[in-house]
Parts: structure tokens; C-alpha cells; sequence
């Protein structure tokens, strides 16, 4: 039968004797005092479980960041440089059109006007737009900032503080042969 009423009513207290107390009221027997309890902490072990800790996070953390940092800093692109490369067909170059290819490092714009088959640096030297054949205007136009060059680099007139740099371009059969000038 379940046990009702007031366990610490002064008539079961006193049926306790004389020592009993509610175990709330005071020190709790058999326990130590805060500075005791620490005694027996060993410090060294918890020293090392935070250092494990901080090492599984850093390497987490390494880890995650890593793809992030090589996506916005691709490694750099090896280019292997030659002297002489067959860039295209020269159908992709009728009179009256310039194509530009990739050369080594640089962009190069080849240029057929009226026959006669030119090569320079497609990169502005102004601030690195690439320029575009004009045929109607016998130039090359940059659509950044208006500079203009002849079909061989010298400048006409814009911003630009150089000239394209030059190179070669013959037609080698039915390809397009770019050189370093
Ligand atoms: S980048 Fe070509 S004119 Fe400015």
C-alpha cells in the first residue's frame, strides 16, 4: 500500500530521534568541500584531451578550407612555351578577318588583309582588353578605352602607352603557322 503524508512532520522526527535532520538542511554527509573535491581531478589528463580536441578541429577546419583557398587560388597554368605553333586552318582567316589564337602565355591576333597575313599581341596594352580587326577602318580597335593600332601593332592614336607586340604568321598548307618575331 502506498505510504501518504508529511515525511518530515514533527511527530515522524521525532520517532527519528533527535539527530535526524532533512537532508536539505546542511552539509550533505559524506561529501567534501568544493577545494577537497578538486583534489583529485588530474589536470594533466584534461590538459591533453583539450589539446586532441584542438587538433581534430584544426584539422577539420584545414580540411574544409583547403578546396575553398584553391578554387579562388587556381595553381598556376604551366605554359609550354615554343618558338613556332600551328595555331588553326586558314579558312578560319579569310581576307578582311582577324582571328585571335592563344600563343605561349600571350593572345595573338592574325590578321588577313588582303592577303597579306599579320600577327601581334591581341592584349591592349592600355589596361588588357582584347583588340579586334576593323577592316573597314585598315585597323585594330580596343573596345575598353578607343585605342587604335595599324595591322602591324604601331599605335594610331588612344590611351595605350606601347605598341602590340609583333610576331610572325604564314600560311603553311592549310594551316596557320605563328612564330616569335
Ligand atoms: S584597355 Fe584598350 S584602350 Fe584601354
Amino acid at each position: 500500500m502506498a505510504q501518504t503524508g508529511n515525511f518530515k512532520s514533527p511527530a515522524r522526527m521525532s520517532s527519528l530521534g533527535e539527530g535526524a535532520a532533512p537532508a536539505s538542511a546542511g552539509a550533505v554527509t559524506g561529501g567534501k568541500p568544493r577545494e577537497e573535491g578538486l583534489n583529485g581531478v588530474d589536470f594533466e589528463r584534461r590538459g591533453f584531451l583539450h589539446k586532441i580536441v584542438g587538433g581534430v578541429g584544426a584539422v577539420v577546419a584545414v580540411s574544409a578550407l583547403y578546396p575553398v583557398v584553391r578554387y579562388i587560388i587556381p595553381p598556376e597554368k604551366k605554359v609550354k612555351v615554343v618558338n613556332e605553333l600551328t595555331v588553326g586552318k586558314a579558312s578560319e582567316v579569310p581576307a578582311g578577318s582577324g582571328k585571335i589564337y592563344q600563343f605561349n602565355a600571350d593572345k595573338v591576333i592574325v590578321v588577313n588583309h588582303g592577303g597579306t597575313l599579320t600577327a601581334v599581341s591581341a592584349v591592349c596594352t592600355h589596361l588588357g582588353c582584347l583588340v579586334h580587326w576593323e577592316e573597314a577602318a585598315n585597323e585594330l580597335a580596343c573596345p575598353c578605352h578607343g585605342a587604335k593600332y595599324k595591322q602591324t601593332g604601331e599605335i594610331i592614336s588612344g590611351p595605350q602607352p606601347k605598341a602590340l607586340k609583333q610576331y610572325k604568321a604564314k600560311i603553311d598548307g592549310d594551316s596557320i603557322v605563328v612564330s616569335i618575331a
